[in-house]
């Protein structure tokens, strides 16, 4: 069996962070949501893995190199344009060859990984495997309707859901679905979609099995999606601590902090990560915060936020709370005149103001 990440796409709703970097290397508990994939790929015991890149491809290729670092092989395959996850398939019938594959959405989450899907792909040999789950909000995402079990339809962001059951952004095919993403037409968003290429396989009397998963997942295609991954990776932490304390400073509850990192009387209460090189002081880190290398946050508090790269937060008399803030960010206190708030921010940044 091989595996297929999809790390293309724009994401729109991620801006103003993704004008910088791609989506899938935004860092979760301090690691990118990208290696959770590759990881949990691994994990299930396939190590050719097939990444779909688009215009942020150098810096995928910079991240995950060739992929020895986790103990797979990586083949990079270019998609020149978002044409949707069917047309990524198409362009990658080369590499699949007459393999099994599972494909793994570059955004999404799995928190109990794939393994336990692989293995019931290569025990049930379905044509299909998809993976479903309950949501609030179906219209965002494709929706399964299902009678007795079985799949009967799938609809792609469905204005009236027939269900609340999800396709989460892991599937398992046969070399069937190639048949499939070379039938199907565009959809109404200009994109090959898979929604549309599975149901061309229910139609044809191809064999697609679902199930229902019960453990997290996340699609985290917006900040708040993002900021819950954070929340639920860091429950999953090991303890870590090899910083140095002063006497005036005191970690509570789990927290992964970095030997060079520096804090002077501060309180860390975790679960929490520090990267390298970071400095806290006369501070306050909250729970569920991610704090990246060389990150400086002094007389300030923070929690419940992700901070990237050498991003500075100094003397912010109100506490900072489910920020997801991009690397070098300055966010500081002026002593100079008009007392007034200063902003210096990109297109589609958001700020509140309390
Ligand atoms: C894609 C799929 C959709 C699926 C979702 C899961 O949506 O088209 O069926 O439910 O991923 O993350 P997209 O991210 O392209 O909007």
């Amino acid at each position: 069996m091989k595996a297929l990440i999809l790390s293309g796409g724009t994401g729109s709703r991620l801006r103003p962070l993704t004008y910088t970097g791609a989506k899938q290397l935004i860092p979760v508990a301090n690691k990118p949501i990208l290696y959770y994939a590759i990881e949990a790929i691994h994990d299930a015991g396939i190590d050719e893995i097939g990444i779909i890149v688009g215009e942020t491809k150098a810096e995928v290729k910079q991240a995950v190199g060739d992929g020895s670092l986790f103990g797979v092989k990586i083949t990079y395959i270019e998609q020149d344009a978002p044409r949707g996850l069917a047309h990524a398939v198409k362009i990658s019938q080369d590499f699949i060859g007459d393999d099994d594959f599972l494909m793994f959405l570059g955004d999404n989450m799995v928190r109990d990984g794939v393994t336990a899907f692989a293995n019931q792909f290569r025990a049930h040999r379905p044509n299909a495997l998809i993976l479903l789950s309950k949501v609030t909000d179906p219209q965002r995402f494709g929706v399964a309707e299902l009678e007795d079990g079985r799949v009967v339809r799938l609809i792609e962001k469905p204005k009236v859901p027939p269900s609340d059951l999800a396709l989460v952004g892991v599937y398992l095919f046969d070399s069937k679905i190639f048949e499939a993403v070379n039938a199907i037409e565009p959809s109404w968003r200009n994109e090959l979609e898979i929604t549309d290429a599975i149901q061309y396989l229910v139609d044809h009397g191809r064999i697609v099995e679902s199930h229902v998963i019960d453990g997290w997942w996340k699609d985290t295609g917006k900040p708040e999606d993002v900021l819950e991954a954070n929340r639920m990776m860091l429950e999953y932490i090991v303890p870590h601590v090899e910083a140095t304390l002063d006497a005036d400073s005191a970690v509570f509850g789990r927290a992964c902090i970095a030997s060079d990192v520096t804090i002077r009387n501060s309180i860390i209460r975790g679960p929490v990560v520090i990267g390298a090189g970071a400095h806290i002081e006369n501070s306050y880190i909250g729970p569920f915060t991610s704090i990246s290398d060389g990150v400086k946050i002094i007389d300030s508090e923070v929690e419940n936020s992700i901070l990237l790269q050498d991003t500075r937060i100094e003397r912010i008399p109100t506490r900072i709370d489910s920020s997801l803030i991009g690397k070098n960010v300055q966010i500081t206190h002026a002593d100079q005149k008009p007392k007034a708030l200063r902003f210096v921010l990109g297109d589609n940044s958001q700020a509140q103001v309390y």
